[in-house]
C-alpha cells in the first residue's frame, strides 16, 4: 500500500517538496494549501482548498486522509501548532513543535536560547517591550543597528540601518510597532549565505549553501521581498565562505539543536540557518524553523536521494548522512513577481509562459482559470535552471523567464558571475 504524505502550504516551497516526494512512485500524495497551486494539485490525489494556519482543520483533513505523516511548509502553520496537533492522532510531522519552532516565531527565544546556552555567532541584542524604550536605545546606540518585531513578519519586517533607514527613520519605524516586542540587534557587515540541514531531534544532515536575494531590484536595490531568487554552486558551497567558515556555521547550528533538546524541546524538520559571514566568521542573522523560499526549488531540485525516506528516519529518529545526498550541479531559482511587487503588486492578470525545457518550473502565488494563469499578489512563479556551471544554470532560468509575457518581471542579476565576483570581493575587502 502506498504511504500517504500531506504537505502543507500551497508556495513555490511546497511545490518544489511535492515534488521531489512524488520521485518515490509509492506514494499518495496530499496537500492543503489556502488557494490552488496548479503544480502542486497536479501532484496530489486530494487537496484541501483552506486557511493552513487552520490546524484543527488539516488534522481533520489529515484524519479523513488517513495519512501517515506530514511535511509542513509554512512558519504560520508550526506557530499555530500543527506538529503538536498531529502528534494528537499519531500522525508524524517534517516540521517542530510550537515550543521548538520559537527558534523562528520568537526572535527573543532565539537570542536569549544562543545566549544562555553560550552558541557562538550570535549578535549583541536587546528586546523592548515597548517603542518608546526602542526609541531610547536607538538614540543613544554609537553605531547602526537591525530593528524588527520578535515575531513573523513574512521576512519583511526588518529594517536595517544604514541600509534602509537612516536613525530617525529606524526610530519613526519601531515606533510604528508599539504593542509588540522589538528586537533590536547590532549591524552585521558581511555575505548572507543559508545553510539548511534535515534534523531528526539529534542528528543534523546538511544541505548545499544556497545564497538567496531579498531585495526587490537588480544590484540589490529596493524594499525586501519574501525573496527574489537565490543559486547554488557544483561544489555545494561558495567561494565567499571558507572550510572553517562553513564548519562554524554547521557547529552552531548542531548546538542550537542540542540547546533545543535540553530544554525540552527536541526538534524534528528542516532547521534552516540564515548567516552573515562576517570579517570575524559567520554570525546567525536568523533561525528558521522549515525549508527557505526560494532556497528550497534549488536544493530539492539536487537532491539525489529518496526524500521519503529521508522524511521516515526524520521521524523515527535514525537519520544518517548515508541517507542524503545532492547532485554536483549548480541551480538558478529566479522568481517572476507581479511588476509592483512588493509594495503594489497587482493581481489577476494573465501571464504566458512560453516552451521552458531547459527549466523547471514550480508555481507559487498563481491561480489557474479556464486554463489561463492569472498573478496573485506575491510571487508568482519561479524557474530553477540546473547545470555543470553556475553560468549554464543561469542561462536556463533567465532564458525561461525571458519567455513569460505579462505585467510581471524578474532580476535578471540573480545567479550571474557578475553577482558571484562582487560577493567575492566584498568578503575579500571585508578581510583585507
Ligand atoms: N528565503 C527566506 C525565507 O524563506 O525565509
Amino acid at each position: 500500500m502506498n504511504v500517504r504524505i500531506l504537505v502543507v502550504g500551497g508556495g513555490g516551497r511546497e511545490h518544489a517538496i511535492t515534488l521531489a516526494l512524488s520521485k518515490n512512485t509509492n506514494t499518495d500524495l496530499y496537500c492543503v494549501m489556502g488557494k490552488k497551486n496548479p503544480g502542486i494539485a497536479k501532484l496530489c490525489r486530494e487537496v484541501l482548498i483552506h486557511p493552513e494556519t487552520d490546524v484543527g482543520a488539516v488534522l481533520a483533513f489529515a484524519k479523513q486522509q488517513n495519512i501517515k505523516y506530514a511535511v509542513i511548509g509554512l512558519e504560520a502553520t508550526l506557530a499555530a501548532g500543527a506538529s503538536d496537533v498531529l502528534a494528537t492522532a499519531g500522525i508524524g510531522c517534517i516540521g517542530p513543535s510550537k515550543a521548538a519552532a520559537r527558534i523562528e516565531t520568537d526572535k527573543g527565544f532565539c537570542r536569549n536560547l544562543m545566549q544562555k546556552h553560550e552558541i557562538d555567532g550570535c549578535p549583541t541584542y536587546k528586546l523592548c517591550t515597548t517603542s518608546k524604550e526602542a526609541a531610547e536605545y536607538i538614540r543613544s546606540y554609537p553605531g547602526d543597528l537591525v530593528v524588527k518585531p520578535t515575531g513573523l513578519t513574512g521576512g519583511k519586517g526588518v529594517k536595517v540601518m544604514g541600509e534602509q533607514v537612516d536613525r530617525e527613520g529606524a526610530i519613526s519605524y519601531a515606533m510604528t510597532l508599539d504593542n509588540q516586542t522589538i528586537i533590536l540587534e547590532e549591524r552585521l557587515f558581511g555575505e548572507e549565505f543559508t545553510l539548511m540541514a534535515f534534523v531528526d531531534g539529534k542528528t543534523l544532515v546538511p544541505m548545499p549553501l544556497v545564497q538567496d536575494h531579498k531585495r526587490a531590484f537588480e544590484g540589490d536595490k529596493g524594499p525586501n521581498t519574501g525573496g527574489m531568487g537565490s543559486y547554488t554552486l557544483a561544489d555545494h558551497t561558495f567561494p565567499f565562505v571558507t572550510d572553517e567558515d562553513y564548519a562554524k556555521a554547521f557547529a552552531i547550528m548542531e548546538a542550537t539543536i542540542a540547546a533545543l533538546a535540553k530544554e525540552g524541546c527536541p526538534y524534528k524538520g528542516v532547521l534552516y540557518g540564515q548567516f552573515m559571514n562576517t570579517a570575524d566568521g559567520p554570525k546567525v542573522i536568523e533561525f528558521n524553523a522549515r525549508f527557505g523560499d526560494p532556497e528550497a526549488m534549488n536544493v530539492l531540485t539536487l537532491l539525489d536521494s529518496d526524500f521519503v525516506t529521508i522524511a521516515e528516519h526524520i521521524i523515527s529518529g535514525s537519520l544518517t548522512p548515508a541517507d542524503i545526498s545532492f547532485k554536483k550541479q549548480a541551480t538558478v531559482c529566479k522568481y517572476i513577481v507581479p511588476r509592483d511587487y512588493p509594495e503594489y503588486p497587482h493581481a489577476g492578470d494573465p501571464i504566458i509562459l512560453e516552451p521552458h525545457e531547459n527549466a523547471i518550473l514550480y508555481y507559487a502565488n498563481v491561480i489557474e482559470e479556464e486554463g489561463i494563469l492569472k498573478t496573485q499578489t506575491s510571487r508568482t512563479i519561479a524557474f530553477v535552471g540546473v547545470g555543470a556551471d553556475l553560468a549554464e544554470a543561469e542561462a536556463a532560468a533567465e532564458t525561461a523567464c525571458q519567455g513569460v509575457t505579462g505585467n510581471v518581471r524578474h532580476r535578471t542579476d540573480i545567479g550571474t558571475e557578475a553577482l558571484l565576483a562582487k560577493r567575492v570581493e566584498h568578503m575579500k575587502e571585508l578581510r583585507g
